[in-house]
């Protein structure tokens, strides 16, 4: 089988590779509705020209499509939906033609970037041979850019993608488990009031991130399993993997993420300050174990305060264990009676993201447990007071219709675990086929279900695993 490829995701692309992807796009657009002498055309060239030249190292400078997200340098770009919609339909058309992507020379100038664009967008070449398309690059006296086979942009085969998958997701577990780890070392240093050792938990949320970015779900999966034994580390894991997957799609560069994400495994610090067996207590809570547990964020500013090193990070992860119960419109708490000013951005992440984890587990405040689709729908109602709208409506967009983590019934009669929302079409994920009518089956079958060949297993709806006495550690553990 062929070696998996293996782009680097170690570090996102940044702002300045953005602004090339989209200038790019645009380009793309432009030139197929006027003509390219027009000086509109020239303008957006020149800014194009000059988006090169602000690439991190420049020199040859790789743009290519894998699987819906993009890359500059094999350097993972988040653009806005607007760019992205732009993209997308360049890149259909690139993958009709074999291409994955384009590498232009360090040496490539204005003019030939413009009969490149005239080439492939305006004169639509229709060659599928790459070997011919480059051909009649060179014809048309264009040297400096190449085009990338979908192989050699690492697009094509779906068993390398499969493979890939598989082992990443062994991967990512590892990491999730080391992630829980650290909020145990977190925790227990906290209750007995010693330093706190922040390297370790920012390397852990480095490798979160490095993980979201190459793959959003392989995470989500894992943060959808509600039952281990000591919720409340995995709770802080949670919140810290739904936190960054939503700033990975709000397009935060890296230090950013890395706040965000050590925040987040953060914000529930406080609760260590508190009698154990109200955080553990099984029934709902009263009037005095609200005013108990109303304390946290307070206590949580506290205890990062005196027990870690004072940096931007920690500064930040105060900010979040204070804000993140405050709610939009002031009703939550702690109750701020002077200087409301609107929470910070990371706050409400936070904020969103906590009341989800909280509410599909059950084990927190309220003591019921609530499917996702059930929460995502609670959550929209409140929106208007309690979060941004347009925060929440990215978390829906992460969480999708059918989450990662969750089981499906297909029209087959099949029983399938959800494990990459795709993006574009919500019905249409990559499952884990865990079950038909014969029952469990010993080799699940991994199925993409937008793939042409399963266009007639269709989605029926969620199935709650406990009322089929299923669980569904056992289908994302395994393998
Ligand atoms: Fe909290
Ligand atoms: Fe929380």
């Amino acid at each position: 089988m062929t070696e998996p490829v293996n782009y680097d995701v170690s570090i996102l692309g940044g702002q300045a590779e953005q602004r090339l992807l989209s200038s790019f796009f645009v380009l793309y657009k432009t030139c197929r509705i006027i003509d390219l002498s027009n000086a509109t055309f020239r303008r957006q060239l020149t800014t194009f020209m000059d988006h090169l030249a602000a690439v991190p190292n420049y020199g040859d400078i790789t743009i290519k499509a894998v699987h819906d997200r993009y890359f500059v340098n094999e350097r993972l770009v988040r653009f806005d939906d607007h760019g992205q919609s732009g993209a997308s339909g360049v890149v259909a058309e690139w993958r009709r033609l074999g291409v994955g992507g384009v590498t232009l020379d360090i040496r490539v100038s204005p003019d030939e970037v413009a009969s490149f664009l005239q080439f492939m967008a305006t004169e639509k070449p229709s060659s599928v041979n790459i070997e011919t398309l480059s051909a009649q690059l060179t014809a048309h006296g264009i040297p400096y850019i190449k085009l990338l086979s979908m192989k050699e942009a690492g697009a094509e085969d779906p068993t390398v993608s499969e493979e890939a998958r598989r082992r990443f997701r062994l991967m990512a577990r590892k990491t999730f488990v080391r992630a829980i780890s650290v909020v145990q070392d977190i925790v227990a240093s906290a209750t007995n009031d010693k330093e706190l050792n922040t390297a370790r938990t920012k390397r852990v949320v480095h490798t979160l991130i490095d993980h979201i970015a190459q793959d959003e779900s392989s995470l989500l999966e894992l943060a959808a399993i509600k039952d281990y034994d000591d919720y409340t580390y995995a709770h802080s894991t949670n919140v810290c993997v739904y936190a960054l997957t939503m700033g990975v799609r709000l397009g935060l560069d890296r230090p950013r993420l890395s706040q965000l994400g050590f925040g987040a495994l953060f914000h529930d610090i406080g609760k260590v300050k508190l009698p154990a067996d109200l955080i553990r207590k099984p029934d709902a809570f009263d009037e005095n174990d609200w005013i108990q547990m109303q304390r946290h964020p307070m206590l949580g500013v506290k205890t990062i305060l005196y027990n870690l090193k004072f940096d931007p990070h920690t500064a930040r992860a105060a900010r979040g264990a204070f804000e993140h119960h405050i709610n939009r419109d002031f009703t939550g708490y702690p109750v701020l009676r002077h200087q409301r000013r609107p929470t910070n951005l990371f706050s409400q992440i936070i904020a969103i993201v906590d009341t989800f984890d909280a509410l599909t587990s059950g084990r927190v405040y309220i003591k019921k447990q609530m499917t996702p689709d059930e929460v995502i729908r609670k959550m929209r109602y409140q929106m208007t007071v309690k979060f941004d709208p347009f925060l929440l409506k990215i978390f829906n967009d992460v969480i999708g219709v059918y989450p990662a983590g969750s089981l499906v019934l297909l029209t087959t009669d099949e029983i399938a675990l959800v494990l990459t929302n795709n993006e574009h079409d919500f019905a249409r994920p990559y499952v884990k086929i865990v079950g038909n009518r014969s029952g469990l089956l010993t080799d699940p079958l991994w199925v993409d279900l937008a793939g042409a060949d399963n266009l007639e297993r269709r989605i029926v709806r969620l199935i709650d695993p406990s009322r089929y006495g299923l669980d569904i550690k056992d289908f994302i553990l395994t393998d």
